[in-house]
């Protein structure tokens, strides 16, 4: 029976570093995967060991300084790449060689032209060649989110008894609904015969912008490892974005899961990823966007003066950002102007806010906000009328 431990397997440092114009040099990645071990994941693929000089030695680094975290190296189902993977991992205290190929119909014959025996023979024989090295072996199926379940159980079921001890599930390319992505956990968990030798791992691209919510489904159903990045960045759209899944599992007790992520990192750590790669955060990105704590509506923020939970299911101080945010603009109401000016050090009653709204609003209907500077101008031409 699996336990309420979600497993964090961060790939910034791999999927999120192949993003064009994302590369990091070592001295980089290095930084990056000292900051991820405090964040506290309990997984770091820090990169594709045979896929250049550089990657080598950076994995290697990692493996050599990371004391506490697993630290993980990619490679295909070829040995060579395994030889090297464990290279670059011979000093990691708990190395893991995360080792795979692709499984559905259309990689089987357009990327390998191969035969569905053929390519479970090559699933087994590359986890052999990993266990050969370490004890800690991640199987991927690649393009699983398009394999039939049916296939993908026998591979699965081959490759445990061959000794992985991690399955990696991959939606390659974003395409599953959530209740198509949980199915296929469960019917891998009930399916599989030898499920219970190894944790299933989630690993969903955002394609259609379902992957957090694709991971989620994958837990749900039995999963218990999630693979994402700071920020969501990954190929394309990106991957499941951590700081999503950390809050979603710290927010909802009631799906009896947890991980060991210290949410208050998760803001700091975004902008050093963000800043690093140079890789802006869209201001509406959930939990590390710009505007995840501003509210800018006259309702909103009348109701979040009130009582900041009317309209905030996180405190940003619980993920590390900055206080929350009260923006005026033509959308706003007396209240938000009323605080605003109370914070600024004037005393207005409410007969006086009510003439001050009407400055206001010709203001924040030529510019787009209206900053502390525009409200002491407005303040102190009125209290100049009212004392002419
Ligand atoms: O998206 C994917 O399938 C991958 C695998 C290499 C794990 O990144
Ligand atoms: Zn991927």
């Amino acid at each position: 029976m699996a336990t309420g431990k979600v497993f964090i397997f961060d790939t910034t440092l791999r999927d999120g570093e192949q993003v064009p114009g994302c590369k990091l040099n070592t001295k980089e990645k290095l930084e990056l995967a000292l900051q991820l071990e405090d964040l506290g994941v309990d997984i770091i693929e820090a990169g594709f060991p045979i896929s250049s000089p550089g990657d080598f030695e950076s994995v290697s680094l990692i493996a050599k300084t990371i004391k506490y975290t697993t630290v993980c190296g990619l490679s295909r189902a070829v040995q060579k790449d395994i030889e090297v993977a464990a290279a670059a991992l011979k000093h990691a205290v708990r190395p893991r060689i995360h080792t795979g190929i692709g499984t559905s119909d259309l990689h089987i014959k357009a990327k390998f032209n191969s035969t569905k025996e053929e390519i479970l023979q090559r699933a087994i024989q590359c986890v052999k060649w990993a266990r050969n090295f370490t004890d800690d072996v991640e199987f991927y199926a690649e393009d699983a989110g398009r394999t039939d379940n049916a296939y993908l159980a026998r591979v699965i079921e081959a490759v445990i008894k061959a000794g992985a001890t991690t399955v990696n599930i991959p939606d390659t390319t974003g395409y599953c609904l959530p209740y198509q992505y949980g199915q296929k956990i469960a019917y891998l968990v009930n399916n599989v015969p030898n499920i219970d030798k190894a944790v299933i791992s989630c690993h969903c691209h955002n394609d259609l912008g379902l992957a957090t919510a694709n991971s989620i489904a994958g837990v749900i159903a039995g999963a218990r490892q999630i693979e994402c990045t700071i920020n969501g960045l990954g190929e394309r759209a990106g991957n499941t974005s951590l700081e999503e899944i950390a809050m979603i599992i710290k927010q909802h007790k009631d799906l009896g899961l947890f991980t060991t992520i210290k949410s208050e990192q998760l803001n700091p750590l975004s902008r050093l990823v963000s800043d690093t790669m140079r890789m802006p955060v869209q201001p509406n990105k959930a939990i590390v966007g710009s505007n995840a704590f501003s509210h800018s509506s006259g309702i909103h923020q009348d109701g979040f003066l009130k009582d900041a939970q009317t309209y905030e299911i996180i405190a940003p101080e619980e993920v590390g950002a900055d206080s929350s945010r009260i923006v005026l603009t033509a959308r706003s109401g007396r209240s938000a102007l009323a605080y605003r000016f109370q914070k600024l050090g004037f005393q207005f009653n409410r007969n006086d806010v009510d003439v001050l709204y009407n400055e206001f609003l010709k203001v924040a209907d030529i510019k787009k906000e209206v900053e502390n500077t525009d409200l002491e101008t407005i303040a102190r031409e009125y209290l100049k009328e009212a004392a002419a």
